[in-house]
């Protein structure tokens, strides 16, 4: 197996320019393959190009449209995104899901269009504490990702990555412990190569939920997790330098 690791800051709605200045500032990324990548709020995207080029960040979005163009007010299309050259997108975070009412269908949509344009979607799945509680994670997660996966053909590994993000661990200071993150990352891996044989067993799984740099090394510790998708913890140069310094 040879999936690559990835650390993904996602800034949700944060950072102002001068943040956004300092933050770039901050950055010291030693073993840096491409592979330390940002997701701000689109309208910092081009900043955020010019400042992560010379850092050697890849820029992403946080969502997309799932449709090509028209009357969709507030919505980014995946060519405008393409147009500023953003590597990546996230699609189906558990904030669009729970506070925006994405669906499977939206966001398998979204994946499609965001992988027809050239734009590496990155599938964010993950279920609530109810659902863990009610022993149904497995259940959720993977009818997630084979909903969000639907119809999606790929040439490579490295056209689609997978985020596990249990609801109850983000943004909440209570991470999966780095068996329970493992177990379900394990569970995904046994799917994609179901899904897409050889290229399966090397598709990137990112783990998701109050990720630190105290953290870090014991989930990526784990066999199939291959990274992080990290929400205040990539606030700050600092800590994300630390979380680099981890993969
Ligand atoms: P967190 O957010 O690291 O702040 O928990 C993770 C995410 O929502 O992607």
């Amino acid at each position: 197996m040879t999936a690559k690791t990835y650390m993904v800051g996602n800034w949700k709605m944060n950072q102002t320019q001068a943040e956004i200045e300092s933050f770039f500032s901050g950055l010291s990324l030693s073993n840096n393959q491409n592979n330390f990548w940002i997701a701000p709020q689109c309208l910092h995207i081009s900043k955020c190009m010019d400042l992560g080029a010379k850092a050697g960040v890849l820029i992403g979005a946080q969502n997309c449209s799932e449709h090509e163009y028209g009357a969709f007010t507030g919505e980014n299309s995946v060519d405008s995104l393409s147009e500023m050259g953003v590597h990546f997108t996230l699609v189906g975070h558990s904030e669009r899901r729970t506070l925006f009412g994405e669906t499977d269908e939206t966001i398998n949509k979204k994946v499609l269009k965001a992988s027809q344009t050239g734009i590496l979607p990155i599938l964010c799945i993950g279920e609530t504490l109810k659902e863990r509680e009610a022993g149904k994670t497995l259940d959720i997660v993977l009818g997630q990702l084979k909903a969000g996966l639907k119809d999606l053909k790929i040439q490579n590994e490295s056209e689609v990555i997978i985020a596990y993000e249990p609801v109850w661990a983000i943004g909440t200071g209570k991470t999966a412990s780095p068996e329970q993150a493992g177990e379900v990352h394990n569970a995904i891996r046994e799917v994609l190569s179901e899904l897409y044989g050889d290229f399966g067993q090397d598709i990137s799984i990112l783990y998701g939920g109050s990720v630190k740099p105290n953290n870090v090394e014991d989930l990526l510790a784990q066999p199939n997790i291959n990274g992080g998708l990290v929400g205040g913890a990539s606030l700050k140069a600092e800590s994300f330098n630390a979380l680099c310094s981890a993969c």
